[in-house]
């Protein structure tokens, strides 16, 4: 994106007047010196929301949102700075210069075109709803039959298309639009080979479709005879240039400022569930219009708010879709609750049938969280059937490993053992199984899948992966990262973050030399296996180590008392000191608030970590060794070698700082 040069930036907010930036999106009431209104980022019923002209700010006593015009665009429309700059340049028809390129012009040139084509059509179709016998003697009465008022209609401008073949095309030809553009709006259906044109939609009630700032866009357009096989109910305008179905939702234009307010948005699938909610008084909802909700379309409702409540049919289609919508709002960061209709109802049907209160109160009532919803909806089968529920569980589990922000993961973990009855344990383990799965296959995607020649042979990926796989990483804490980072924060310098790194790892070694991690396998055996290919840089500990692992191969564990018979002094010394500080397993996880399982639980969980640290930190501490090579190379092709081994390092860092930052508390 071009930047805009900094005398285009002043002069866009020495233009933009606050009053008339903000009145587009609130009406501001004078009182004194300031103008006042409902804040538009808040909920309230008295205005505390000011704005001061002389100053150029705007200010809400209630929730504290303050700031210039540019920053009031940035918090309405949920925008960068850049883009809020381009608002109200546009705005103010102040030129920015951005890509002056000719094909850039054109092609704005040619998407201005078919907005204004578009923005033709609709006033057409409103017009001949409005004015034409036809419009009022077919179109009218059918959004009077389904119960639409005329503030409604106006406030959607909805319309109808005549039944004719060509009407609108005729009109608009004649107005000079080139047909080209009716073709490529989708307008007009141009046959090439038998030279004719025709209108796309005819004899349609019509709902126009803009896009957030509340530009026409497109039409979806239905048919008004409820028993014609033959005719599909609804047409809808092709994809266009100004067009893409994944990016839009129908009713966000008129629903943004509801759902800011209200902090949640209502999900539906139809326009006319969209239409009948707006009039009951429920603004703050938008639909996906039959297809399958998208990544982009979650991320503009993630504009406004982080909360999306999906109501969708009863029936078996609508619960499959409300399924896949959960998932992949799970997966953008938003929080979902769901409510279902009962099975043959809509949320337009049902609105209608028991009026706007009642509705109101049945979604109150029956918003469920997602792990309840699923898990009522998967009880029934499961009940008497372990295999039913088992699916069930890896289920409520798959959706749970959706959730990229770790906290929530594990609220929601324990959330589903209470619901479901289930150890925790159990769904923490189903739960490492499916991240590590997803792990191995995001790694063994091709564009990952690079070699790297010169890698050091124990850190190329694969043995990295067998040892996740081995590890089967235990449950882990989020706050746990957070607990690390303040620890390590303390500890400045790099070789003494792995002095104490390898200092901690030998001391689990030491002290639960003998506690069986699993069936057969000591922690100290685990430990040792995993870093038997990590070079210790501390003189002492590798010391340690190597004496640990001659004691294994001796047949005997590496306990302290087994290692204090050295005769090497200083080996003996150190030995004492690690195993006579006391250790506290549970401190750092009681500090944040981490439920400590049981004990055995936690040696595993805290070896497994342990080696990973030591490893990340070992990492870090190749990587500068590396980058320090760097400072004096000069030969081309040895900088090169140096920068891939750096690259495959950072990797493999990455790999690493992922396994620590899945964990999950219990
Ligand atoms: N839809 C579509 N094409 C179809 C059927 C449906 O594009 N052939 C889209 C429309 O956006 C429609 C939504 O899917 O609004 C939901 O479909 P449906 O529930 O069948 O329509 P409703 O909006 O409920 O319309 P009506 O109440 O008039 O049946
Ligand atoms: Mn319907």
């Amino acid at each position: 994106m071009a930047l805009i040069k900094k005398e285009v930036v002043d002069q866009i907010i020495l233009q933009a007047d606050i009053v008339e930036v903000v009145g587009d999106f609130v009406s501001l009431k004078k009182k004194g010196q300031n103008l006042w209104a409902c804040c538009p980022f808040h909920h309230e019923k008295s205005p505390s929301f000011s704005v001061a002209p002389n100053k150029g700010i705007y200010k809400c006593f209630g929730c504290g949102k303050a700031g210039n015009a540019v920053q009031f665009i940035m918090d309405v429309e949920g925008t960068s700075y850049v883009e809020a700059l381009k608002y109200l340049a546009k705005k103010y028809s102040i030129d920015i210069e951005e890509d002056q390129s000719p094909a850039a012009v054109q092609a704005q040139n040619e998407r201005d075109s078919l907005y204004i084509l578009s923005d033709f059509a609709k006033k057409y179709y409103v017009n001949a709803l409005h004015k034409n016998d036809e419009g009022q003697s077919i179109g009218a009465p059918y959004f009077k039959q389904r119960g639409l008022s005329a503030a409604t209609i106006q406030k959607f401008e909805l319309g109808y298309s005549l039944d004719s073949w060509d009407d609108f095309t005729k009109a608009a030809l004649e107005k000079g639009f080139l047909l080209k553009y009716l073709e490529e709006t989708g307008l007009t259906i141009v046959k090439q080979e038998e030279g004719k044109q025709y209108d796309r939609f005819r004899g349609r009630v019509m709902f126009p479709i803009q896009n957030v700032s509340g530009r026409t866009i497109g039409f979806g357009a239905r048919t008004l005879k409820t028993n014609d096989k033959k005719s599909p109910k609804y047409v809808n305008s092709p994809e266009s240039p100004i067009y893409h179905k994944s990016d839009v939702l129908y009713g966000m234009f008129q629903a943004k400022q509801s759902i800011r307010q209200e902090d949640n948005c209502y999900l539906v699938e139809g326009y006319l569930d969209v239409l009948s909610l707006h009039q009951g008084g429920i603004e703050n909802v938008v639909a996906s219009s039959g297809t399958s909700l998208t990544e982009n379309q979650i991320k503009l409702i993630g504009r406004y708010t982080k909360n999306i409540t999906v109501l969708y049919d009863g029936d078996p289609a609508g619960i499959k879709a409300s399924l896949r919508g959960i998932d992949l709002i799970l997966e953008g960061g938003l929080n979902v609750n769901v409510v279902l209709f009962p099975d043959g109802d809509d949320p337009d049907s049902y609105i209608r049938k028991v009026g706007d209160t009642a509705f109101k109160a049945y979604l109150g009532e029956h918003s469920q969280d997602f792990i309840s919803f699923k898990s009522e909806l998967f009880a029934q089968e499961a009940k008497d059937n372990p295999v039913k529920k088992a699916e069930a569980i890896r289920e409520m589990v798959v959706s749970i490993a959706k959730i990229p922000d770790a906290i929530k993961r594990s609220v929601f973990l324990k959330q589903c053992s209470i619901q479901f009855g289930i150890d925790e344990q159990v769904l923490i383990s189903e739960y490492n199984k499916i991240h590590l799965t997803e792990q191995k296959n995001a790694r063994s995607q091709p564009s990952q899948g690079n070699s790297y020649g010169n890698s050091p042979a124990s850190y190329a990926p694969g043995s990295f992966e067998e040892m996740a796989a081995e590890a089967e990483a235990a449950a882990a804490a989020a706050a746990e990262a957070a607990m690390y980072e303040e620890e390590d924060q303390q500890e400045a310098d790099q070789s003494n973050l792995l002095r104490t790194r390898e200092r901690e790892v030998i001391r689990w070694i030491l002290n639960f030399a003998d506690n069986q991690i699993e069936e057969g396998v000591t922690t100290s055996q685990f430990i040792l296996g995993e870093l038997e290919d990590v070079e210790f840089r501390t003189p002492i500990y590798a010391r340690l180590q190597k004496l640990c692992l001659k004691k294994l191969e001796q047949g005997f564990l590496p306990t302290a008392a087994e290692m204090m018979q050295d005769e090497d002094q200083e080996i003996v010394k150190e030995v004492i000191d690690l195993v006579s500080e006391k250790y506290e397993l549970s401190e750092g996880w009681a500090k944040h608030e981490i439920i400590v399982p049981r004990e055995s639980d936690l040696i595993q969980y805290g070896s497994e970590r342990e080696v990973l640290r030591l490893k990340w930190r070992n990492v870090q501490f190749l990587i500068d060794t590396e980058r320090n090579k760097l400072r004096e190379m000069t030969d081309f092709q040895e900088l090169t070698s140096v920068m891939r081994k750096i690259k495959a390092l950072q990797d493999l860092e990455k790999q690493i700082t992922d396994l620590l930052g899945i964990v999950v508390s219990r």
